[in-house]
């Protein structure tokens, strides 16, 4: 239990750590990128790890010869997560594994504070879908904000909604944005899967969620 002094709540990224819906972001962005004849593929995706749905799109967009007004680029972004929405609707509890059900119970019986924090709109939804909807200590999501990862506001909403000074928070990261934000923030950072890991800002880098035991 190296950083337990210290570190008195975790802050989650969802997409990614608590969950993986990369398929389903893939899938939702591939419909719309043939739709509009842009290239599209697993590589580009993963470059949208902890950014911004319209940040997303300006990435896919990239490959396009065309130029959109910013009333298209939301017809756009609309469209993309009403395909994401409708995919949402098959996850269920068996998405949330017992690795991390098990893990986020064992640190909260430590007597830490728990936080979702993500820039994604569709935070609370997710949740529910997964069966964590009034489990977290905070829950800091894209409607909280108007700045995404790398930006700490995030993690600064969801500190300061559990009244813990952000010296005393931990964020755990799929994505290097994320990770940015974190250290942003003035938290410590934890890299688990995605980009996160290796880009050289991590305090920590987790084998796996459970990890999180040998460190809390
Ligand atoms: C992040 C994802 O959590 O949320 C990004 O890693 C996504 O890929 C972002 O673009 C915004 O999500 P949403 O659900 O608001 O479109
Ligand atoms: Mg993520």
């Amino acid at each position: 239990m190296i950083a337990s002094v210290l570190c008195k709540a975790i802050l989650f990224d969802l997409d990614g750590v608590i969950c993986s819906t990369d398929k389903f972001h893939y899938q939702a962005w591939k419909t719309l990128a043939d739709r509009l004849g842009i290239y599209f593929d697993e590589e580009i995706n993963n470059r949208l790890r902890g950014v911004s749905r319209m940040d997303s799109l300006n990435i896919i967009l990239e490959r396009s010869d065309k130029q959109y007004t910013q009333k298209e680029k939301e017809i756009f972004t609309a469209e993309k997560n009403g395909v994401y929405r409708e995919l949402l609707k098959s996850m269920g509890p068996a998405d949330l594994t017992d690795e991390v059900k098990d893990t986020l119970a064992e640190l909260r019986s430590r007597g830490y504070k728990l936080s979702a924090a993500s820039s994604s709109k569709n935070t609370k939804f997710i949740l529910r879908q997964i069966g964590l909807d009034g489990f977290f200590d905070s829950v800091a999501d894209g409607a909280d904000i108007t700045r995404s990862k790398p930006d700490p506001e995030v993690f600064l909403v969801a500190a300061k909604r559990i009244g813990v000074d952000p010296t005393n928070c931990a964020v755990v990261e799929d994505a290097k944005a994320g990770i940015e934000a974190a250290k942003a923030a003035g938290m410590m950072a934890l890299a688990l899967f995605g980009d996160a890991k290796g880009c050289g800002l991590e305090d920590y880098s987790l084998k796996s969620f459970s990890d999180l035991l040998n460190i809390f």
